[in-house]
């Protein structure tokens, strides 16, 4: 290298020293010392692990992130946690823990899209039924409102009864599902109904 002389520190004492760069900045020079294997190791062994982590993790995508994993578990402590609340029976609140678990709410959007959609359209904005994204409800915007109108239906006005036909665990997802839309304003049908005034938030 062409910046640093090839001059030993010192030499008086026998050994081999440090060899110092040549240039200087403010009064302060550096050594030029080979980095020690333990170091120069490291180095190495990160950047490997770095490489088989990528690759595992995001190229093959075998194992399981941390975050991931978390979710999982967070997951599995929203099922206990709604397994208990729903041993003394459907509330609202049983349905606002539904809302907040994607996956309840996934299977609630594909009930939707396979048996809602003709009457509320895709994203429930609504033609035949009456459009879900609005504040505007006929029947009552409380979560048990809902999974009530839609295990019974409404017979004379064209909305079928899904409780026998899906059975409770499906209407619940369903109901899940819509309280994700509700509110979301989508344009569509003309609003129905009272304004929503229930809130969620309180106890
Ligand atoms: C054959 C058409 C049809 C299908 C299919 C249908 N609905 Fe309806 N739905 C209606 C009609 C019509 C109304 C309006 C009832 C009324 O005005 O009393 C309605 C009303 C509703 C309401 C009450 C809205 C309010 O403003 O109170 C909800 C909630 C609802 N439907 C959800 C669903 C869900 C969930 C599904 C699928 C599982 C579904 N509907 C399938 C026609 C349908």
């Amino acid at each position: 290298m062409s910046d640093h002389k090839d001059i030993p520190a010192a030499t008086d004492d026998g050994y081999v020293h440090d060899f110092i760069k040549e240039h200087e900045f403010d009064g302060i020079q550096e050594f030029d010392n080979k980095l020690p294997n333990w170091w120069l190791w490291t180095l190495y062994g990160s950047i490997v692990f770095s490489l088989l982590y990528w690759i595992v993790f995001h190229t093959l995508e075998i194992g399981t992130l941390p975050r991931e994993r978390h979710a999982a578990e967070m997951l599995a402590a929203q099922e206990a946690q709604l397994a208990r609340a729903a041993a003394s029976g459907l509330s609202n609140e049983t349905f606002a823990m539904m809302a907040g678990m994607a996956p309840r709410v996934a299977e609630g959007r594909a009930i939707f899209v396979q048996y809602c959609v003709q009457c509320h359209l895709d994203d429930g904005r609504g033609s035949v039924g009456p459009n879900l994204t609005d504040r505007f409800w006929v029947h009552g915007c409380e979560p048990m409102a809902m999974y009530k109108v839609v295990s019974d239906g409404v017979a004379a006005k064209g909305m079928p009864a899904w409780l026998n036909q899906l059975g409770p665990s499906r209407v619940q997802a369903v109901v899940a599902y819509m309280l994700t839309i509700q509110g979301t304003d989508v344009p569509g049908k003309p609003a129905e109904g009272e304004p929503c005034t229930f809130d969620p938030a309180a106890p």
